[in-house]
């Protein structure tokens, strides 16, 4: 299995933000992951689109965009606009996730659907052949920086089967308390993609993603 680290800048210090993001991809990162919190889906408010506009003009990373927004479905052509290359909405934001799904698609980036830790798999189940991505949120959205729910690791592992039982192309990403233990607990349970955060960016930049990858590819 091929993994990938997305460092979430939600962590970052957004007084250095562009240095930062240039750390992180001379460091051989991918994936940028970025979280967008509107006050009204979870409590706190982070940034949009004008900050995701700045980063784009100096990164060729792939921008991952997280929608921890209600009613996502008003904003998609706004972040594709901005240069988003995925969007991920939640299910439990949309009103009609498969029109959200097709609003995506159609825009021409990849598509992403995300279930909180209360939301079953089954939730989404019926929806996997139309996504490039899920989403398995290992926190509470709306902060950085809190403790892993071992109880979504169960969700991981149902994931995993359900696509490789109807062999489909779908990547599990995981969001929310990544560290040197929880990465091998998600990785074992079948998510490839991981998000971290607070991990990331705090100490040194290089030297943690670094670490990370190296793990990554015992
Ligand atoms: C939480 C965000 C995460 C967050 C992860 O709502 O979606 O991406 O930045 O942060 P850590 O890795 O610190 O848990
Ligand atoms: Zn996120």
């Amino acid at each position: 299995m091929e993994y990938r680290l997305c460092p979430s800048i939600l962590s970052a210090d957004f007084n250095r933000l562009g240095e930062q993001i240039q750390t992180l991809e001379k460091a051989g990162v991918e994936w940028l992951h970025i979280d967008v919190m509107d006050g009204d889906f979870v409590p706190s408010i982070s940034f949009g689109m004008p900050v995701i506009r700045s980063i784009r003009k100096e990164s060729k990373m792939f921008f991952d965009v997280h929608l921890m927004v209600s009613a996502p479905e008003r904003y998609i052509q706004d972040f594709v606009d901005c240069g988003a290359d995925s969007i991920t909405v939640h299910a439990e934001a949309c009103e009609d996730l498969e029109r959200a799904i097709e609003l995506i698609r159609d825009a021409g980036v990849k598509v992403g659907v995300s279930i909180k830790p209360a939301t079953p798999v089954n939730d989404i189940s019926h929806l996997l052949e139309d996504v490039d991505m899920v989403l398995i949120m290992t926190v509470q959205p709306g902060f950085g920086g809190q403790k892993y729910l071992p109880e979504c690791t169960e969700k991981i592992v149902e994931l995993k089967e359900l696509i490789d039982r109807e062999e489909l192309d779908v990547d599990i990403q995981v969001d929310g308390g990544i560290n040197d233990e929880t990465m091998e607990t998600v990785m074992k349970a079948g998510a490839n993609l991981l998000v971290a955060g607070s991990y990331v960016f705090s100490g040194d930049l290089e030297t943690n993603v670094y670490s990370i990858q190296k793990k990554m590819d015992k």
